[in-house]
């Protein structure tokens, strides 16, 4: 698909179809993950991959925004390896896993898969279902499946800003 069309296509699905996402298909969105950009190349992103039964019967009792999806990523950062700004100290892992999860996200839409990307969650149960270390933080979840035959874009979709609200040109 040109670029164009796969953002144009994507929006978030919130009702999924039991359909399995296939392990090629699962393959080419954790490459994309891999080859995303990270501060200093720290590639400090590390991700969970549930489609078992049971990993999804947890991550479901733990997180109420995964639709049913039949994939679900967890999306981790190893903080202590990304990158830190000497001017304003900040650690750039949010930024590092956002770029990592957008890719995957492109990536799923490319290849005829709904995503929705989720902030609204706990991270404590969620880790201690999965067992996280403690020098892992979670940070985006990431459900990916068909769209059921009747999921369509939220009126959210529909309210896009008009380029020239949010851009300045000096
Ligand atoms: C950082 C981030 C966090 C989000 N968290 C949630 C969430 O927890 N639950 C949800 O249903 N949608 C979530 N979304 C999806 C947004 O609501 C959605 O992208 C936005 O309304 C635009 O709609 P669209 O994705 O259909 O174009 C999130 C999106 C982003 C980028």
């Amino acid at each position: 698909m040109e670029f164009e069309k796969v953002i144009r296509k994507r929006y978030s699905v919130r009702k999924y179809g039991q359909r399995p996402v296939e392990d090629w298909k699962i393959e080419k969105i954790l490459e994309a993950g891999r080859l995303a950009p990270t501060g200093k190349n720290s590639q400090c992103q590390r991700v969970y991959v549930l489609k078992s039964p049971e990993a999804l019967k947890k991550i479901r009792e733990n997180c109420i925004m995964t639709f049913g999806a039949p994939l679900v990523l967890l999306v981790l950062a190893k903080k202590e390896e990304a990158w830190v700004s000497p001017f304003t100290g900040r650690n750039i892992a949010e930024t590092d896993t956002s770029i990592v999860t957008d890719h995957m996200m492109l990536q799923a839409t490319d290849l005829g898969l709904g995503t929705c990307w989720v902030g609204y969650f706990d991270p404590v149960p969620i880790c201690a279902a999965f067992g996280v270390p403690e020098d892992l933080t979670l940070m985006h979840i990431l459900p990916i499946g068909y769209p059921a035959e009747d999921s369509e874009p939220s009126q959210m979709h529909l309210a896009s800003k008009k380029t020239s609200e949010f851009v300045t040109f000096l």
